[in-house]
Protein backbone atom coordinates (compact mmCIF):
# COMPACT_ATOMS: atom_id res chain seq x y z
CA UNK A 1 0.00 0.00 0.00
CA UNK A 2 2.79 2.39 1.04
CA UNK A 3 4.54 1.48 -1.95
CA UNK A 4 1.22 2.26 -4.34
CA UNK A 5 0.97 5.44 -2.61
CA UNK A 6 4.65 6.34 -3.35
CA UNK A 7 3.88 5.46 -6.86
CA UNK A 8 0.75 7.91 -7.15
CA UNK A 9 2.94 10.65 -5.21
CA UNK A 10 5.46 10.54 -8.16
CA UNK A 11 3.57 10.25 -10.69
CA UNK A 12 1.72 13.53 -9.87
CA UNK A 13 4.67 14.84 -9.61
CA UNK A 14 5.85 14.18 -12.80
CA UNK A 15 2.56 15.69 -14.64
CA UNK A 16 3.27 18.46 -12.34
CA UNK A 17 6.59 19.25 -13.57
CA UNK A 18 5.72 22.28 -15.32
CA UNK A 19 6.09 23.88 -18.80
CA UNK A 20 8.90 21.08 -20.77
CA UNK A 21 10.15 21.20 -24.33
CA UNK A 22 7.33 20.13 -26.30
CA UNK A 23 4.70 21.54 -24.30
CA UNK A 24 2.69 22.95 -27.21
CA UNK A 25 2.32 19.10 -28.32
CA UNK A 26 -0.77 16.51 -27.91
CA UNK A 27 1.54 14.20 -26.13
CA UNK A 28 2.38 16.68 -23.44
CA UNK A 29 -0.02 15.82 -19.69
CA UNK A 30 -2.57 18.48 -19.41
CA UNK A 31 -4.68 19.29 -16.27
CA UNK A 32 -8.32 20.28 -17.09
CA UNK A 33 -9.92 22.77 -15.62
CA UNK A 34 -13.42 22.73 -15.91
CA UNK A 35 -15.13 26.61 -16.38
CA UNK A 36 -17.56 27.69 -19.12
CA UNK A 37 -17.40 31.15 -20.66
CA UNK A 38 -19.11 33.78 -19.83
CA UNK A 39 -19.86 34.25 -23.51
CA UNK A 40 -21.54 32.46 -25.92
CA UNK A 41 -20.28 31.27 -29.13
CA UNK A 42 -22.59 33.44 -31.55
CA UNK A 43 -20.52 36.47 -29.08
CA UNK A 44 -16.91 34.67 -30.13
CA UNK A 45 -17.54 33.87 -33.90
CA UNK A 46 -18.75 37.84 -33.89
CA UNK A 47 -16.31 39.42 -31.82
CA UNK A 48 -13.24 37.00 -32.57
CA UNK A 49 -13.53 34.50 -35.20
CA UNK A 50 -15.06 36.42 -38.12
CA UNK A 51 -12.69 39.36 -37.30
CA UNK A 52 -9.45 37.43 -37.09
CA UNK A 53 -10.74 35.51 -40.38
CA UNK A 54 -11.53 38.61 -42.29
CA UNK A 55 -7.79 40.02 -41.71
CA UNK A 56 -6.36 36.14 -43.00
CA UNK A 57 -8.31 37.09 -46.42
CA UNK A 58 -7.55 40.54 -47.21
CA UNK A 59 -3.73 39.47 -46.40
CA UNK A 60 -4.09 36.38 -48.47
CA UNK A 61 -6.05 38.44 -51.02
CA UNK A 62 -3.82 38.06 -54.67
CA UNK A 63 -4.59 41.53 -55.54
CA UNK A 64 -2.86 42.90 -52.49
CA UNK A 65 0.94 42.54 -53.68
CA UNK A 66 2.91 40.34 -51.17
CA UNK A 67 5.48 43.08 -50.20
CA UNK A 68 1.74 44.48 -48.59
CA UNK A 69 1.34 41.77 -46.26
CA UNK A 70 1.86 42.41 -42.82
CA UNK A 71 3.17 38.87 -42.25
CA UNK A 72 3.19 39.88 -37.93
CA UNK A 73 -0.37 40.94 -37.74
CA UNK A 74 -1.25 37.55 -40.18
CA UNK A 75 0.24 35.68 -37.12
CA UNK A 76 -1.53 37.46 -34.85
CA UNK A 77 -4.65 36.56 -35.80
CA UNK A 78 -4.06 33.27 -36.99
CA UNK A 79 -3.05 32.87 -32.75
CA UNK A 80 -6.63 34.42 -32.34
CA UNK A 81 -8.58 31.93 -34.20
CA UNK A 82 -6.38 28.97 -32.50
CA UNK A 83 -7.19 30.67 -29.17
CA UNK A 84 -10.91 30.55 -30.30
CA UNK A 85 -10.74 26.84 -30.36
CA UNK A 86 -10.91 26.07 -26.64
CA UNK A 87 -13.93 28.49 -26.34
CA UNK A 88 -16.09 26.73 -29.53
CA UNK A 89 -14.96 23.47 -27.91
CA UNK A 90 -16.27 24.29 -24.65
CA UNK A 91 -19.24 26.46 -25.08
CA UNK A 92 -20.64 29.15 -22.95
CA UNK A 93 -23.96 30.89 -22.27
CA UNK A 94 -25.68 30.75 -25.86
CA UNK A 95 -29.11 28.90 -25.30
CA UNK A 96 -28.00 25.93 -27.40
CA UNK A 97 -24.03 26.31 -26.74
CA UNK A 98 -24.41 22.55 -24.67
CA UNK A 99 -26.29 20.92 -27.76
CA UNK A 100 -23.65 21.60 -30.50
CA UNK A 101 -20.26 20.90 -28.60
CA UNK A 102 -22.09 17.49 -27.67
CA UNK A 103 -21.70 16.86 -31.25
CA UNK A 104 -19.26 15.11 -33.24
CA UNK A 105 -19.51 16.56 -36.55
CA UNK A 106 -19.38 19.87 -34.47
CA UNK A 107 -16.00 18.92 -32.80
CA UNK A 108 -14.67 17.67 -36.51
CA UNK A 109 -15.77 21.42 -37.62
CA UNK A 110 -13.71 22.73 -35.32
CA UNK A 111 -11.02 21.15 -36.08
CA UNK A 112 -11.22 22.30 -39.82
CA UNK A 113 -11.28 25.67 -38.65
CA UNK A 114 -8.26 25.21 -36.32
CA UNK A 115 -5.90 22.99 -38.75
CA UNK A 116 -6.93 25.63 -41.40
CA UNK A 117 -5.63 28.62 -38.65
CA UNK A 118 -2.36 26.28 -37.88
CA UNK A 119 -1.50 26.63 -41.51
CA UNK A 120 -2.42 30.32 -41.84
CA UNK A 121 0.88 30.86 -38.54
CA UNK A 122 2.85 28.44 -40.21
CA UNK A 123 2.41 30.22 -43.92
CA UNK A 124 3.20 33.70 -41.57
CA UNK A 125 5.80 32.75 -39.92
CA UNK A 126 7.33 31.06 -43.09
CA UNK A 127 5.93 34.36 -44.86
CA UNK A 128 4.48 31.60 -47.51
CA UNK A 129 1.54 33.65 -50.16
CA UNK A 130 0.77 30.68 -51.60
CA UNK A 131 0.15 28.49 -48.32
CA UNK A 132 -1.72 31.43 -46.84
CA UNK A 133 -3.86 31.42 -49.67
CA UNK A 134 -4.37 27.46 -49.37
CA UNK A 135 -5.12 28.07 -45.44
CA UNK A 136 -6.96 31.08 -46.35
CA UNK A 137 -9.44 28.09 -48.51
CA UNK A 138 -9.36 25.71 -46.02
CA UNK A 139 -10.82 28.65 -43.02
CA UNK A 140 -13.84 29.18 -45.79
CA UNK A 141 -14.61 25.89 -46.31
CA UNK A 142 -15.02 25.23 -42.01
CA UNK A 143 -17.40 28.48 -41.59
CA UNK A 144 -19.26 27.25 -44.71
CA UNK A 145 -19.78 23.21 -43.80
CA UNK A 146 -20.52 24.45 -40.18
CA UNK A 147 -22.82 27.17 -40.48
CA UNK A 148 -25.03 24.56 -43.27
CA UNK A 149 -25.46 22.58 -40.43
CA UNK A 150 -25.12 24.21 -37.31
CA UNK A 151 -25.98 28.29 -37.99
CA UNK A 152 -29.71 29.62 -37.35
CA UNK A 153 -31.38 32.00 -39.70
CA UNK A 154 -31.67 34.16 -36.70
CA UNK A 155 -28.00 34.36 -34.45
CA UNK A 156 -29.73 32.85 -30.96
CA UNK A 157 -27.93 36.17 -29.13
CA UNK A 158 -28.61 38.41 -32.03
CA UNK A 159 -25.29 38.90 -32.63
CA UNK A 160 -24.41 39.68 -36.36
CA UNK A 161 -21.60 41.25 -37.60
CA UNK A 162 -22.09 44.89 -38.79
CA UNK A 163 -19.13 45.32 -41.13
C1 LIG B 1 -17.90 24.55 -35.50
C2 LIG B 1 -18.90 25.29 -36.20
C3 LIG B 1 -18.60 26.65 -36.75
C4 LIG B 1 -17.48 27.07 -37.41
C5 LIG B 1 -16.25 26.24 -37.78
C6 LIG B 1 -17.70 28.46 -37.72
N1 LIG B 1 -18.89 28.89 -37.26
FE1 LIG B 1 -19.59 30.79 -37.29
N2 LIG B 1 -21.27 30.21 -36.31
C7 LIG B 1 -21.55 28.92 -35.92
C8 LIG B 1 -22.86 28.91 -35.27
C9 LIG B 1 -23.55 27.71 -34.72
C10 LIG B 1 -23.33 30.24 -35.29
C11 LIG B 1 -24.64 30.77 -34.71
C12 LIG B 1 -24.50 31.01 -33.24
C13 LIG B 1 -25.78 31.41 -32.59
O1 LIG B 1 -26.67 31.95 -33.24
O2 LIG B 1 -25.91 31.15 -31.37
C14 LIG B 1 -22.30 31.02 -35.95
C15 LIG B 1 -22.38 32.40 -36.13
C16 LIG B 1 -21.48 33.16 -36.81
C17 LIG B 1 -21.59 34.58 -36.99
C18 LIG B 1 -22.72 35.49 -36.45
C19 LIG B 1 -23.98 35.38 -37.20
C20 LIG B 1 -24.00 36.16 -38.48
O3 LIG B 1 -24.58 35.63 -39.42
O4 LIG B 1 -23.46 37.27 -38.55
C21 LIG B 1 -20.52 34.97 -37.74
C22 LIG B 1 -20.19 36.39 -38.20
C23 LIG B 1 -19.71 33.78 -37.98
N3 LIG B 1 -20.33 32.71 -37.40
C24 LIG B 1 -18.54 33.78 -38.70
C25 LIG B 1 -17.76 32.63 -38.88
C26 LIG B 1 -16.55 32.59 -39.68
C27 LIG B 1 -15.98 33.77 -40.45
C28 LIG B 1 -16.07 31.31 -39.60
C29 LIG B 1 -14.85 30.72 -40.23
C30 LIG B 1 -13.62 31.43 -40.18
C31 LIG B 1 -16.96 30.56 -38.74
N4 LIG B 1 -17.98 31.39 -38.35
C32 LIG B 1 -16.78 29.23 -38.42
C33 LIG B 1 -20.76 27.82 -36.08
C34 LIG B 1 -19.50 27.81 -36.66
Amino acid sequence: MKLISGFITIALLSTCSGPREGAGSSSSPRVNIPFTPDISINEVMVAQIDHAAHFIWNAANPANAASAIDWQEVEHHAIQLIASRSAISMGGTGVNDAMWIAQTSWREYVNMLNNASLLALESARQQDVAQLSRAGDLLVESCELCHRQYKPAIPTEGFTHPH
